[in-house]
């Protein structure tokens, strides 16, 4: 494990104003998410769609990494040039999710962990000769009222968590660990601080007992926020307030950066939600994004599938990833979702 290697990897990722694109959706995700504005989920039209992306211009002033799906790791743009290529020339690192999604937790029902520890260690060398330098797997803890999430389905996530950020960490990749406890659901904010607790606590136990160095990862967390069907929502400061509190007991300083997952937070509040937390003040790690939908939503609703739209659906990309990256020092404010 070269040490310096992975810091230096992990602190490009969040240099000042930048954050990272989740662009990792697998083929079942980017499906729903093409069914949603009329286009077929062909291999082409997920390539085209992702070159869209990735050739945006401006974009690399804000992003420091791209998370890639397995398809589009191995695919290039249009003239021939491999997408993992494409990015680092543009001083972005491609990234690559290595998780094979999350499953019932046998014998606690209502419960899921997420598999994909077998064979990990090959996929890794693979996917690091194709140009990944980082890599993401994603735990997935839902909450209901009953007695979920159970203590053992958190250990369980907390485990597999740490065993594939022991493996990045073994060949000179970085992991983003990521534990999302999901905002579906009616439970209020106060049950979404303690779950959250729970599963960090457990997740910095098990990374620190697999060796894993903490300066060499990156954090990608929930914000403590109350579940999307609960009738008590709350303002942007108290999200804030509640997410700072919540991290600054649980996740050690060494920790280069946060990198929040939007979750199914509107574009807008995601970026309203970071500038707040930035806002407060500087913390022990770069507080910044690696959000998915709240960064492609508004390009996936103005490109629609049509070659026309190509110039606008970058521009889209391209505001939100200016927006996000005011919000990375505080400077951003509702008021310039209109004038941008
Ligand atoms: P969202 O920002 O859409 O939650 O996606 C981020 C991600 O990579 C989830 O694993």
């Amino acid at each position: 494990m070269n040490i310096d290697l992975l810091k230096s990897a992990a602190n490009t990722i969040v240099a000042k104003q930048k954050g990272v694109l989740a662009a990792d959706e697998s083929s079942p995700t980017i499906k729903k998410r093409f069914d949603s504005i009329k286009v077929e989920s062909t291999e082409e039209n997920r390539r085209r769609y992702r070159e869209i992306l990735f050739t945006a211009e401006g974009i690399e002033r804000y992003i420091g990494g791209v998370i890639l799906f397995d398809e589009t790791l191995r695919q290039s743009t249009r003239d021939g040039t491999p997408f993992a290529k494409l990015l680092s020339n543009r001083g972005i690192v491609p990234g690559i999710k290595v998780d094979k999604g999350a499953k019932a937790l046998a014998l606690y029902p209502g419960n899921r962990v997420t598999e994909g520890l077998d064979g990990m260690r090959e996929r890794l060398a693979e996917y690091k000769q194709l140009g990944a330098r980082f890599a993401k797997w994603r735990a997935v803890i839902d909450i209901d009222e009953r007695d979920i999430p159970s203590a053992f389905a958190i250990r369980a996530n907390a485990h597999g968590l740490a065993r594939y950020a022991a493996l990045c960490q073994e060949i000179d990749l970085v992991p983003i660990v990521e534990p999302e406890v999901l905002m579906d659901g009616a439970h209020d904010i106060e049950r979404c601080e303690a779950v959250t607790a729970q599963v960090l606590e457990a997740v910095f136990t098990e990374l620190d007992a697999h060796r894993v160095v903490f300066d060499g990862m990156l954090l990608k967390p929930n914000m403590v926020i109350p579940g999307k069907k609960c009738p008590k929502q709350v303002s942007v400061q108290q999200v804030a307030e509640a997410t700072l509190r919540c991290l600054r007991r649980y996740v050690p300083a060494s920790v280069p950066g946060i990198v929040f997952l939007s979750g199914g937070q509107s574009a807008e509040d995601a970026t309203d939600h970071l500038n707040a937390m930035n806002a407060m003040g500087s913390q022990p790690w770069q507080v910044s994004f690696s959000y998915g939908r709240a960064l492609q939503a508004p390009v996936l609703a103005a490109w629609k599938g049509q070659e026309g739209n190509v110039t606008t659906a970058q521009k889209m990309l391209l505001k939100r990833c200016q927006l996000n990256g005011l919000a990375r020092d505080g400077k951003y404010s509702r008021a310039m979702e209109q004038a941008a």
